[in-house]
């Protein structure tokens, strides 16, 4: 089954308990949370308190990803503010290998993201590590971009290497899906998909529906 991700970074903050709740309700199984710390992605967006504070306005599946340098010097307070799935980026981890064990042992869902320059070869062989791995369809650090087309051969040959040693991973697509797109990434083989504008802009209990339609229309053919 597709999974819908809205990212609340395209929401307005000013009223996000409500925000959250309009996709909630509209049937999103998921809420992106977009951590970024000005070092490892130009922007600071927000961190474990605010997360924390907002893990009561849903029952959801809390999808963090860590746009953050070094991201294990905050597992626990990660642990802490309810997250249900950590998503560190491959560049920003020394360790990489050792990062995705502590998380798993720490008891969070693991993923895995890449940059757009970043080859899937990187995690050949972390792939029993994780539970996702997201490709970043654009330069991480803000919303509103246009997605990178060749980005998209990345889905495309990291489904076809999963099925190839039999794994059945999830592939977490994020930056510039629209509703114009996003069937072209669910052929590409991504199976959870992140939408930040696409969603909030407009009647974001409305556009979660539409991407929802698309998926069901996807799911019967
Ligand atoms: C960007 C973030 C995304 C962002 C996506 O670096 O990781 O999750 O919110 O926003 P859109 O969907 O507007 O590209
Ligand atoms: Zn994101």
């Amino acid at each position: 089954m597709n999974i819908l991700s809205p990212s609340i970074l395209g929401a307005d903050f000013k009223r996000l308990e409500q925000q959250i709740s309009e996709v909630d309700r509209a049937g999103a199984q998921y809420i992106h949370l977009d951590v970024m710390d000005g070092t490892f992605v130009p922007c600071i967006s927000f961190g474990m308190q605010v997360i924390s504070s907002i893990r009561s306005c849903t029952d959801k599946v809390f999808d963090v990803h860590m746009m953050v340098q070094e991201p294990l010097r905050y597992l626990p307070e990660i642990v802490q503010c309810g997250a249900d799935i950590i998503t560190v980026h491959a560049e920003a981890c020394t360790h990489l290998d050792y990062t995705l064990r502590e998380i798993r042992k720490a008891g969070l869902k693991v993923g895995v993201a890449l940059n757009p320059t970043t080859p899937i070869l990187m995690i050949h062989d972390l792939l029993d590590c994780v539970d996702m791995v997201l490709i970043m369809t654009v330069n991480p650090g803000f919303g509103g971009q246009e997605m990178i087309p060749y980005t998209l051969n990345k889905v495309r040959a990291l489904r076809k290497l999963c099925k190839n040693r039999g794994v059945d991973l999830d592939i977490q697509i994020d930056g510039g899906v629209t509703l114009a797109n996003v069937r072209l990434c669910l052929e590409a083989g991504a199976n959870i998909i992140v939408a930040g504008s696409a969603i909030y802009r407009g009647d974001a209990a409305a556009n979660t529906r539409k991407f929802l339609k698309v998926f069901e229309e996807f799911e019967k053919k």
